[in-house]
């Protein structure tokens, strides 16, 4: 035979396909497949064929691929008519087929432990009492500083390095979360019991010690008669709840809006190597700053001092965490990490 001859009976071959192709029938979803698998498949007669391209003389190469093209164009759409005619292919047949079927999984998210600290501290203190207070992360010159017992030009505002907004030198992002206090001072009257949780902005280095922004939770109550025993017994009741444990101790401390003023540490132990790192070989562990509010504040919010007292707390979300989930350094916090973060899946 000459390359012409065999030509002609591969293109005959196509034309035989193309017709048994229009005329084939299925009764079930399997012939279906074996159609498939004969013409479509890796090894079917299409892939075969478009392998014997290359045998093709030129002249002749443009009908060989428009027929073959029509071949494969027309087994496709009998495979997908047929298949919608008999359901497919008899393995997916929508979500409802069986309703007996497992459900898909759906990936549970983790909630962030600063999220989880805060709660549990809200849930402490709600047990006696407390409801809770927020504000703006904006704050002005007044409730930052001013009504907080440091007027203009007072050295302990040095003691907060503060971001100021540039072109309102009176505006600034809080430094810390005593502002909502002063807001909800002046616009409610004692007794007042509230914890203000949120965002606060120090234009600090970052390091692995200490952040720009980090969160703090801050906790008022004034009454008539409140006393620094009813401070102290508050703290023993909340490091008992938080950490378990109620050996504490204050140290005398200086804040302007607080009078007197401590600082509160827990004992720590020291059993570990851990241990010793993080109390400085001490045992024990600063928590947060807290005081007598200052009659001054009172005055400044319209709360008469002579009839009212009372006690303030203040400590750093971010180092909560990181004692509790013994986490070495904060900026994991802000990273978003989810191999971090899903650690927290179960945590509650
Ligand atoms: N506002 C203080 C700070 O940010 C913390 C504090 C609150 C201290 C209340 C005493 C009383 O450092």
């Amino acid at each position: 035979m000459d390359g012409m001859c065999i030509f002609a009976s591969m293109i005959d071959s196509i034309k035989v396909h193309i017709a048994d192709v229009a005329v084939f029938e299925a009764t079930s979803a399997d012939e279906v497949e074996q159609f498939r698998i004969a013409y479509l498949g890796k090894k079917g007669h299409i892939t075969k064929l478009f392998a014997d391209f290359r045998n093709v003389p030129n002249e002749q190469k443009k009908e060989y691929g428009q027929l073959l093209n029509q071949l494969k164009t027309e087994a496709q759409a009998k495979v997908n008519e047929l298949q919608a005619a008999l359901g497919g292919k008899g393995k997916t047949k929508g979500a409802l087929d069986d309703i007996s079927r497992p459900g898909q999984p759906i990936p549970l998210g983790a909630r962030h432990p600063i999220s989880i600290v805060r709660d549990k501290v809200i849930d402490v203190f709600s047990r006696i009492g407390y409801g809770l207070s927020s504000g703006p992360e904006v704050e002005d010159d007044w409730h930052n500083f001013t009504a907080l017992n440091l007027p203009e030009h007072h050295p302990a505002r040095d003691m907060q390095d503060t971001f100021f907004v540039q072109t309102k030198p009176d505006v600034m992002l809080r430094t810390h979360t005593s502002s909502v206090q002063v807001r909800h001072m002046e616009s409610n009257q004692p007794p007042i019991r509230i914890l203000s949780p949120g965002r606060v902005f120090r234009n600090e280095a970052i390091s692995a010690r200490s952040h720009c922004v980090f969160h703090q939770i801050e906790g008022l109550y004034i009454d008539k008669n409140v006393s620094f025993a009813d401070l102290k017994q508050t703290l023993l009741y909340f490091t008992k709840a938080i950490f378990g444990t109620a050996e504490i101790r204050l140290r005398p401390s200086y804040f302007p809006f607080t009078e007197p003023s401590a600082e509160v540490d827990i004992y720590w132990g020291l059993e570990t190597e851990a241990d010793y790192r993080i109390t400085k070989g001490t045992g024990w562990l600063e928590i947060m700053g807290c005081g007598m509010v200052d009659p001054n504040v009172l005055t400044n919010c319209d709360i008469d001092s002579e009839e009212f007292s009372g006690f303030a707390f203040g400590m750093g979300l971010e180092r909560m965490a990181m004692l509790l989930y013994q986490i070495e350094d904060i900026r994991k916090f802000y990273e978003n990490d989810v191999r971090f973060l899903k650690q927290f899946t179960s945590a509650s």
